[in-house]
C-alpha cells in the first residue's frame, strides 16, 4: 500500500517508514519540520537503499493538506504528526490544541474528500490517566488525561471514532504508545530532542556521551521495587511493526475504530534502566537523586494481550538491547542530528 506518513521525519515516524519499506509497502512522508531534521532524510535513503519521498508541508493548513493528499492519492494514513512535550503543553496549551487538533482536522477532511479509508493513529498510554488500574487495558473509561498533550491525544481518538462510525468503509486503529525508546540497529536515525531532553532515555544517553553533567533521578521514595518510577519501556523498531501490524489489520476488523496497547506488559525502573546503559556504553554514569517531578505517576505499564491477540504483534526486544541500540546511535551521533 502506498502510505501517507505525517510526522514521517520524526522519531517514531521514521523508523516506521522503514518497517514500512520492509514491509513491501510505498510510504510517503510529509512533515514540517518543526521536531525533526531533513536529515533524517538522507539517513532514511541510506539505510534502505533506495528514495523516500517527503512533501514539507504545514498540516494545519487545510488547502495544503488538502493538495497533499489529493497529490500522493495513498491508501492509507499513519498520523504521527503533533507536538508531544508534556511539559511544553502545561505551559502553552492553546499551541498544543490548534496545531495537534487542526492538523488532524486537514488531514481527516483530506483523506474524506479523496476516498482514503485506512488510518493508524499515534495515540499514548497517557489517555488512562491517573485512576487506571494496573495494567492498562483498552476497556478502560473514562479516558482522562492530566495535561494538554494527553488531552489532545484523547479528543484526537474521539473525533477518530466518531469520524470512522459516520463512514461507511472507515478503519481506524488508535495506537497508545508507552515508553518509546532505542534506535535503529545501524546508528543512523533514533532520538533526538531538542534542548534539554525531558524523557530519560535521552537524557541518560546524553549523560553517557558528555552532553550532560549527570542525571537527575525524579524521586526514589515511590512504592516501587527500588523507591524509583516504573515505566514499560518499549524499542523503537518494535512499535515500528506494531504500526505495520495494524495497518495490515484493518480490513479485518470488525470494529470502525479500536484501541491497542503498543507496550511489553513489564516495568522497569529508573536506576535499572539507568544500569542498563552503564552496561550498554561500559561506564559508570553519575545521578542525583532529586524532588519527584509534579504530575509523575509511580507505574505504569500496558496489558498487552489485545494487540498479540489481534495484531499478531508483541515486543521483541530486551532493555539491554534497547539501550545498546541507543548508545550505538547516540555515541556515533553525540549531537544528533545536528552534526
Ligand atoms: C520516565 C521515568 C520519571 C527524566 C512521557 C510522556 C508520555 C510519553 C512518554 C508521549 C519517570 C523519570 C525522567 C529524568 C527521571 N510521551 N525521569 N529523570 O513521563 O513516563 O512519559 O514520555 O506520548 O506521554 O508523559 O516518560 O521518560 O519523562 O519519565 O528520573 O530526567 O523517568 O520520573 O519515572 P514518562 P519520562
Amino acid at each position: 500500500m502506498r502510505v501517507l506518513v505525517t510526522g514521517g521525519a520524526g522519531f517514531i515516524g521514521s523508523h516506521t517508514v522503514l518497517a514500512l519499506l520492509e514491509a513491501g509497502h510505498e510510504p510517503v512522508i510529509g512533515d514540517n519540520f518543526a521536531n525533526s531534521s531533513p536529515k533524517v532524510l538522507e539517513r532514511l535513503e541510506q539505510i534502505a537503499g533506495q528514495p523516500v519521498t517527503c512533501h514539507e508541508v504545514d498540516l494545519t493548513d487545510v488547502a495544503a493538506t488538502d493538495a497533499l493528499v489529493a497529490d500522493v492519492k495513498p491508501d492509507a494514513v499513519i498520523h504521527f504528526a503533533g507536538y508531544k512535550a508534556v511539559g511544553e503543553s502545561v505551559e502553552k496549551p492553546l499551541m498544543y490544541y490548534t496545531n495537534n487538533l487542526d492538523s488532524t482536522f486537514a488531514v481527516l477532511a483530506a483523506m474524506t474528500e479523496h476516498g482514503v479509508e485506512k488510518f493508524v493513529f499515534s495515540s499514548s498510554a497517557t489517555v488512562y490517566g491517573p485512576d487506571a488500574p494496573l495494567p492498562y487495558h483498552e476497556e478502560y473509561e473514562p479516558l482522562r488525561a492530566t495535561n494538554p498533550y494527553g488531552w489532545t491525544k484523547a479528543m484526537i481518538e474521539q473525533i477518530v471514532t466518531d469520524v470512522a462510525a459516520a463512514s461507511p468503509g472507515f478503519k481506524a486503529a488508535l495506537l497508545r504508545y508507552f515508553n518509546p525508546i532505542g534506535a535503529h540497529e545501524s546508528g543512523l536515525i533514533g532520538e533526538d530532542p531538542s534542548g534539554i531532553p525531558n524523557n530519560l532515555m535521552p537524557y541518560i544517553a546524553q549523560v553517557a556521551v558528555g552532553r550532560r553533567e549527570k542525571l537527575g533521578v525524579f524521586g526514589d521514595d515511590y512504592d516501587t521495587k527500588d523507591g524509583t518510577g516504573e515505566r514499560d519501556y518499549i524499542h523503537v523498531v518494535d512499535l515500528a511493526a506494531g504500526h505495520v501490524a495494524a495497518l495490515d489489520h484493518l480490513d479485518a476488523m470488525s470494529e470502525s475504530a479500536r484501541a491497542f496497547n503498543l507496550g511489553t506488559g513489564q516495568g522497569t525502573s529508573v536506576f535499572e534502566l539507568l544500569h542498563a546503559f552503564e552496561r550498554a556504553c561500559g561506564k559508570e554514569l553519575p545521578y542525583e537523586v532529586g524532588p519527584r517531578r509534579a504530575g509523575d505517576l509511580p507505574v505504569t505499564y500496558a496489558d498487552p494481550t489485545r494487540a498479540r491477540e489481534e495484531l499478531g504483534w508483541k515486543a521483541e526486544k530486551t532493555i539491554d538491547d534497547m539501550c545498546v541500540d541507543t548508545w550505538r546511535w547516540q555515541s556515533a551521533n553525540p549531537n544528533g542530528f545536528g552534526g
